[in-house]
């Protein structure tokens, strides 16, 4: 392994990888509301990435950073090989997904799966982990179908992290890897957060960030005596604004721009967008909850929807929208 890993990131707080949804644009406003948070790319297969267009799975803005990559994959070569080209395009980490139980991704023989296989994960990790110095990272289950006591995380943690892995963020829930969709496997198995606790107090020298239901700032602040850092979701998605609340409530820094400096300073990066030939329609999703809970919340909803796709490069839909919002600030 190599001896310096360069790993100096505040994962205190995190938004979660979400496929379709945390693009570059939306890591790029979600970056507009927090100089702070970690930003994770959408699961990228090293399928997709050694044979497709590495330019537009990889691309980033240098404004996003620090951003993780997150890889899907169980071929040493190939995630090696892949987390290279990461860390040359300027990621800060390297994140390996063993969570995603969908079928397409356990014929991959990779995501939740790998539960099953904590040695081949070891190898996975190490292999990564030779070719940059950048730190890698896991995300995982905490078991999946029938293996799911805490002396199987345990030992999936300890193998793991034996072989150099530092840090692991816990989706605090097993998956089951048949009967239940990705959706229902983001909510039916219940949530364990004492697994993850466990594993931090058992291992002080990992870093633990917890995921899974956290959804209001008092929650995520008192993840912290129990672990390193939080990872937020869905509860983002709907509501963006509360990144800026956990990150107060986090002491992260002052931050310069109100919500309505960030959706200004959104438009203009959508109408940099628009003139590349980016649809307008596909721009204002990660913007559609920030006015979540403000009067005029679903007008502004509804008039983004219908507007952007007929109007996919005019951005003034977008300040039409904000028109219906009673917010002052
Ligand atoms: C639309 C969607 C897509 C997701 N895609 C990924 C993914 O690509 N990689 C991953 O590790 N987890 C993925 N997840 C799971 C989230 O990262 C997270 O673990 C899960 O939503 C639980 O956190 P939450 O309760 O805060 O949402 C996805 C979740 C959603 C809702």
């Amino acid at each position: 392994m190599n001896a310096v890993i360069n790993d100096v990131i505040d994962r205190r707080l995190s938004v979660a990888p979400m496929l379709d949804w945390t693009d570059r644009h939306c890591r790029f406003f979600h970056r507009l509301i927090s100089d702070q948070v970690l930003l994770y790319t959408e699961m990228i297969t090293t399928g997709a990435l050694l044979n497709g267009d590495q330019e537009k799975l990889l691309g980033f803005s240098p404004s996003e950073e620090p951003v993780a990559i997150q890889l899907g994959g169980s071929n040493l070569d190939d995630l090696a090989t892949c987390a290279k080209m990461a860390e040359d395009m300027g990621y800060s980490e390297v994140n390996l997904n063993v969570g995603c139980p969908s079928d397409r991704v356990q014929k991959g023989r990779f995501g939740a799966c790998l539960m099953k296989e904590p040695d081949l994960v070891a190898d996975c990790f190490a292999a990564m982990q030779k070719a940059v110095k950048i730190p890698v990272t896991i995300k995982s289950r905490i078991g999946v179908d029938d293996d799911d006591s805490f002396d199987s995380f345990e030992r999936f943690v300890d193998t793991v992290s034996s072989a150099g892995c530092q840090t692991f963020v816990v989706h605090a829930r097993k998956a089951l890897l048949k009967g239940l969709s990705p959706k229902q496997n983001r909510s039916v198995p219940p949530l364990k957060y004492e697994y993850a606790y466990d594993i931090k107090s058992k291992n002080p020298n990992l870093n633990v960030v917890l995921n899974g239901g956290i959804e209001t700032v008092e929650q995520a602040v008192e993840q912290l005596n129990h672990v390193d850092g939080v990872m937020v979701g869905r509860a983002f998605w709907n509501a963006p604004w509360l990144i800026r609340d956990m990150h107060n409530a986090m002491a992260m820094g002052e931050q310069k721009l109100t919500r309505d400096e960030v959706l200004l300073a959104y438009v203009d990066y959508c109408q940099h967008m628009v003139k590349q030939g980016l649809s307008l329609h596909w721009l204002i999703r990660p913007i559609l909850g920030l006015y979540h809970g403000f009067p005029g919340n679903k007008k502004w909803k509804s008039h983004l929807v219908t507007e952007a796709p007929r109007r996919k490069d005019d951005v003034t839909v977008i300040k039409e929208a904000r028109d219906w919002v009673t917010y002052a600030g």
